[in-house]
């Protein structure tokens, strides 16, 4: 594991960007695994401005991401597939025809969440994950629980991510109470992983996630067994 620490959400946000634009740059045809959230926003932004700079060229690129509110259809303000397009997507020259985020309308999640693991498998895999971490250790929509999930699956949230998320929200009743989150199996299948967080409130699960047992209790430590993973953390 590589653990970075730097001073202020800017320098993580542009130190995630060069992270993201060298994989594109090396490998134009990359399948991006991609997190919503505030964590990523920095980033996106400098994504954003690379590409503007002529620095950065999405047009082969692919995207997937790791999850999306169930009951909430992309049009949704709230939706993470709105959150992917206002965010980055409309902003670069990605197509977005092979841009994936998994359905919260499907009308059979289980067979949404099957297809949603063959067409990563069918990309070949994710060449580099962006995660953010949750309060409680999660990643993606993987809560604690007594196990790791392989597969892309539906979860109830956490009394504490729902919490967590109303921010997002009028109010804490318009959180949705479920998603769609990809596996442990999707994630640690990336050949890449870059988590980040920033905030003085993370700073204990980060210690706990990288640096203590590995425990579905803490979702995120699954990480500590990925061959290629990198940690940056901001305390501001
Ligand atoms: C979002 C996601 C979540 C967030 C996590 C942290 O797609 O999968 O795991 O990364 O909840 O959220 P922020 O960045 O808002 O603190």
């Amino acid at each position: 594991m590589r653990y970075i620490e730097v001073e202020n959400y800017e320098q993580l946000s542009v130190a995630a960007a060069n992270i993201i634009a060298a994989q594109v740059i090396l490998k134009p045809n990359s399948v991006l695994g991609l997190a919503t959230g505030s964590s990523p926003v920095g980033a996106y932004k400098e994504l954003i401005k690379k590409y503007e700079n002529g620095e950065l060229d999405f047009s082969a690129v692919t995207s997937v991401n790791l999850d999306e509110y169930i009951g909430l259809d992309g049009d949704n303000d709230q939706s993470y597939r709105y959150f992917m397009n206002t965010n980055l997507f409309n902003h670069v020259n990605i197509d977005k025809s092979k841009t994936f985020v998994p359905s919260g309308i499907a009308t059979d999640i289980e067979k949404e969440c099957k297809d949603y693991d063959d067409n990563i498998a069918r990309l070949g895999g994710i060449d580099l994950q962006l995660l953010g971490i949750g309060l409680d250790g999660h990643i993606g929509f993987n809560e604690p629980d007594e196990f790791f999930t392989k597969a892309t699956h539906k979860v109830t949230l956490d009394e504490s991510t729902i919490e967590a998320n109303a921010r997002f929200f009028e109010s804490i009743d318009d959180v949705p109470r479920a998603a769609v989150t990809m596996g442990m199996g999707g994630i640690m299948g990336a050949k890449k992983v870059l988590l980040i967080a920033n905030g003085e409130s993370k700073k204990e699960i980060i210690e706990k996630a990288f640096f203590g047992p590995i425990d579905p209790k803490v979702p995120a430590s699954i990480l500590q067994l990925h061959s290629d993973l990198t940690v940056i953390y901001s305390k501001k």
